[in-house]
């Protein structure tokens, strides 16, 4: 117990329980040992304490992170936080020198400084699995530049693409996700240790020194601020709520084309189930359960607001909820990127299928009437002409592929054989070089930028 001397009484065992985060916050052993270790080199070389005990205590935190590293010490589950645990052992192995790190500290900006460190790693940790997912899509869109598919607006057959281009799509949404994992990580880097309980310290630190040794880009400007602030957990929690949208979606689209109904893909053995009654099933059970994991993500999003949003200034226990909505949103989104990426990497994309697709469903509309255009037909007049041409072909049971070239004269006599070739699928879908487009030439642009930004 750290509270000794105002008290007379132990706090119940019930309420030990409560009060305790050891069972969630004793992951962050490491960043709190360094934290310390860094916070005591401080202190010594300030001359707040002797450098002969700031060196005793370091050498001894290093000890203490060995020992627990290698499991020869057990964090125990009955001390009430990581914080004390450590400081405890440190006491107990090294008398009164130990006491004498909890200088000029404050368990709230040690628990602050904490945790950013702890999520610094985990930000780097996650990033890496991005990256590896953006390296997965860029080959298998590599190998798709000219597999043609429909590309859909309200799941009605729209415009062809490539699956190539339908992949980088997604692509474009996770490198946007690293940006704001970066960003954030950008915004939480400062050192919140010195801001002590809430009103800094009339010791004289040097909160630079530490905030170097601990690899931050400066010190927290306000210590009410510093003690208070987890807009970084918050912020956090959403950018990994962004990237669960985006893998939800991609779930989705992978479990609709895995049906029969659409049988675009298949998804390798090793990362489907069966149905314990139905021999024939193949389920997509790993989409769906991204899918819906993202329900948790959101939540820890949610907690995270709803913690925050009454607290007054500065440090309230309320804020020992941040850690398990914080470190599950991360352990989640890290299963699922897991799971995820090899599951793309090893699913059959079954191209003959999405090209039958995208020859139906009078895909190439458009392309028909942009060739009126091309003959001098303003937009509107040459849409209404092809709309007519749709709605012939669907009478007589034809394509626009299909349907004799006299028909066409008949509703504009513009048309000649050319038209041919402008609808072919092909065509259409190569065609499209405009930036951003679905062609062959701007989805190797796409691949090369991609490759860009994750490389550097
Ligand atoms: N376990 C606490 C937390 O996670 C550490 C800070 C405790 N500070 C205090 N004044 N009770 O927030």
């Amino acid at each position: 117990m750290l509270w000794t001397g105002r008290f007379t009484k132990e706090l119940a065992k019930e309420t030990n329980d409560f009060n305790s985060s050891i069972s969630f916050d004793s992951r962050m052993y490491e960043e709190d040992i360094k934290g310390s270790i860094a916070h005591a080199t401080m202190l010594g070389a300030t001359g707040i304490i002797e450098q002969s005990e700031a060196d005793k205590i370091t050498a001894e935190l290093e000890s203490i992170l060995e020992d627990i590293k290698c499991g020869k010490l057990d964090i125990d589950t009955n001390a009430e936080d990581i914080h004390t645990f450590v400081e405890g052992e440190l006491t107990k192995r090294l008398g009164d020198t130990g006491k004498r790190l909890h200088t000029a500290r404050s368990r709230n900006d040690q628990v602050a400084l904490d945790i950013r460190l702890y999520l610094k790693k985990e930000i780097d940790d996650i990033s890496g699995k991005i990256k590896a997912l953006i390296t997965v899509l860029c080959d298998k869109a590599e190998e798709n530049k000219y597999t043609v598919m429909p590309g859909y607006t309200h799941l009605q057959r729209a415009q062809p693409i490539t699956f190539a281009h339908h992949l980088m799509a997604y692509t474009a949404m996770l490198l946007r996700d690293l940006e704001r994992l970066e960003g954030a990580k950008g915004r939480m880097n400062y050192l919140p240790l010195g801001s002590g309980a809430l009103a800094g310290t009339t010791y004289s630190v040097d909160r630079q020194l530490t905030a170097s040794l601990l690899g931050f880009d400066g010190v927290t400007q306000n210590s009410l601020d510093g003690v208070s602030d987890r807009d970084f957990c918050i912020e956090l929690a959403s950018a990994l709520s962004i990237i669960m949208v985006h893998l939800s979606r991609f779930c989705e689209e992978i479990i609709m084309w895995c049906s029969w109904e659409f049988k675009f893909v298949e998804l390798d053995d090793a990362f489907s189930t069966g149905s314990s009654i139905m021999p024939q099933k193949k389920n997509p059970d790993i989409a769906e359960l991204v899918r819906g994991k993202s329900g948790r993500v959101f939540g820890d999003l949610t907690t995270l607001l709803t913690v925050m949003k009454g607290i007054p200034l500065a440090y309230n226990k309320d804020m020992q909820e941040d850690k398990e909505a914080i470190f599950d949103a991360f352990d989640t989104v890290k299963i699922c990127l897991n799971a995820f990426t090899p599951m793309i990497e090893t699913m059959t994309v079954l191209k003959n299928n999405m090209r039958l697709a995208a020859a139906k469903g009078f895909i190439n509309a458009t392309d028909c009437a942009d060739y009126l255009v091309g003959k001098g037909v303003p937009f509107r007049d040459a849409y209404k002409a092809t709309g007519e041409l749709v709605k012939l072909c669907i009478d007589k049971g034809l394509t626009l592929e299909t349907l004799p070239l006299d028909e066409y004269k008949k509703v504009c006599a513009l048309f000649d054989e050319g038209v041919y070739t402008a609808i072919n699928l092909d065509n259409c879908t190569f065609n499209r070089t405009s930036e951003g487009g679905s062609s062959p030439e701007s989805v190797n642009k796409q691949i090369a930028f991609a490759k860009e930004k994750i490389n550097n």
